[in-house]
């Protein structure tokens, strides 16, 4: 059984929950490997809708173990509320649920400084889910975190006074922010030490076991190739990198290990945060074109952890053969399909144009990205429901012609099509 690494291609929000939840109850491992409760993927659980943001939402699997990578920055708390829900509703969590002892943890003073940059950006801002995702991913590389077996070193108490310390120094003299009380840390902590370190685990260390013992692994990654910190829109992009290299750093495994990407991608395209956005058709700032707000609307786009409205836009080719290329994917997964139902016609960007110039490729400044205009490639739309369609000779003529187009301009052939937000809603195309 193939060993997949499952990644977001666009700007994040592409459907990985439902992919993973569909591939879950195949595989043996589901694993995490970077990001945080930046990410979040709703799920009904005994009919309670439950946004998971830390869990591997392969938990609901009886036999899938679920694992949170070293190279996830993780918030005690909400993976206690979520282990919560789980437990109300009879799933059981800490039997299914390992978390990596060299996970670093984001504390309070992460979320304020978060918070605390965020308000000194003005209108420059980045739009940050505000979590404290940056702000711990720089206590990682600065070798200052706090990983979760730290909680057992004798010198935990020192560390964390220096660190609160410090980071109070800068919100009260430079940012004017609230400070963060050791109360409020000391219980973040509590919970961590109760909750987590029962849980703790070489995740490393299990995966090889499991390979050995031939298990299948999904390694499930959070936001998206463009939101990567070096190859997405950055600034504008999240603290880790996004890429399917990640699942072997985050994870403590070799490439060997990997069999295939899959890249999972919307049939148009989507962002939340600030930030280039070259096919951008509809926004909550005022951009407003009828195929955009259809696609929002239909789409139901709003984000899952913040509950923003989501930017749209049409399927932006130029990102996805980026992304298939720095990322290496095997495979598309593409989603949403069914959004794209009852419009007259359907466009794909396929190069930029600056200053007269045509460009087939993402350039590496956020600036010069803003400046591209998308160069279209019309197609005919169709009429009939996709929604729910499993057999892709059911597709509209239409519909198969743009996925025949997708494939070609991406470099890339289409492994599945979700067409509803039910596990059923899928088309699978076999390599
Ligand atoms: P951060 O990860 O909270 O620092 O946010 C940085 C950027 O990444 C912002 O534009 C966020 O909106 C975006 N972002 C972070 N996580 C997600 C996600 O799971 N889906 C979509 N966008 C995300």
């Amino acid at each position: 059984m193939a060993n997949i690494v499952a990644i977001g291609i666009q700007w994040g929000d592409e459907g990985k929950g439902k992919i993973v939840d569909l591939l879950a109850p195949e595989m043996d491992v589901v694993a995490r490997f970077q990001g945080g409760p930046n990410a979040g993927h709703t799920l009904v659980i005994g009919g309670e809708k439950t946004v998971l943001h830390l869990v591997p939402s392969g938990i609901l699997h009886e036999g899938v173990l679920c694992l949170i990578g070293n190279g996830t920055v993780v918030t005690p708390s909400t993976i206690a509320e979520e282990m919560d829900a789980l437990l109300a509703a009879g799933v059981p969590v800490a039997e299914r649920l390992r978390i990596s002892d060299r996970c670093h943890l984001i504390l309070p003073w992460h979320r304020a400084l978060d918070a605390a940059r965020e308000a000194a950006r003005g209108k420059a801002r980045i739009g940050t889910t505000g979590r404290g995702i940056g702000p711990a991913y720089e206590d990682k590389t600065a070798r200052r975190g706090i990983r979760l077996i730290d909680l057992l070193a004798d010198d935990l108490d020192a560390r964390i006074g220096e660190q609160l310390d410090w980071t109070n120094f800068l919100l009260r003299e430079y940012f004017h922010a609230p400070e963060v009380s050791r109360a409020e840390v000391d219980a973040e902590l509590a919970i961590a030490r109760e909750r987590l370190l029962p849980l703790m685990a070489d995740v490393s260390q299990l995966l090889h076991e499991r390979h050995e013992a031939g298990a299948a692994m999904l390694f499930e990654g959070a936001q998206g190739v463009m939101l990567d910190v070096d190859f997405g829109t950055y600034p504008f992009v999240t603290s880790s990198n996004t890429v399917s290299g990640a699942a072997l750093a985050g994870l403590g495994v070799g490439p060997a290990m990997i069999d295939e990407v899959l890249g999972i991608c919307k049939a148009y395209t989507t962002r939340v945060g600030a930030g280039p956005f070259p096919t951008e058709l509809y926004n909550a700032d005022g951009m407003e074109d009828p195929a955009g707000r259809h696609l929002a609307e239909k789409g139901s786009e709003f984000g899952a952890t913040t509950g923003r409205p989501r930017r749209t836009g049409w399927f932006d080719a130029v990102v996805v053969r980026h992304a298939v290329r720095v990322a290496g994917v095997t495979g598309l997964a593409v989603t949403k399909l069914d959004v794209l139902d009852g419009l007259p016609e359907v466009k794909l960007c396929v190069a930029y144009e600056r200053d007269g110039e045509r460009l087939t490729h993402i350039p590496a400044d956020a600036r010069a990205l803003d400046a591209c205009r998308p160069v279209y490639e019309t197609l005919p739309g169709w009429s009939e429901s996709t929604y729910g369609v499993t057999d892709p000779a059911r597709l509209p003529a239409n519909a198969r012609a743009l996925l025949a187009r997708i494939e070609e301009v991406c470099g890339c052939p289409v492994r599945m099509l979700s067409t509803g937000p039910d596990r059923g809603h899928i088309c699978r195309f076999p390599g």
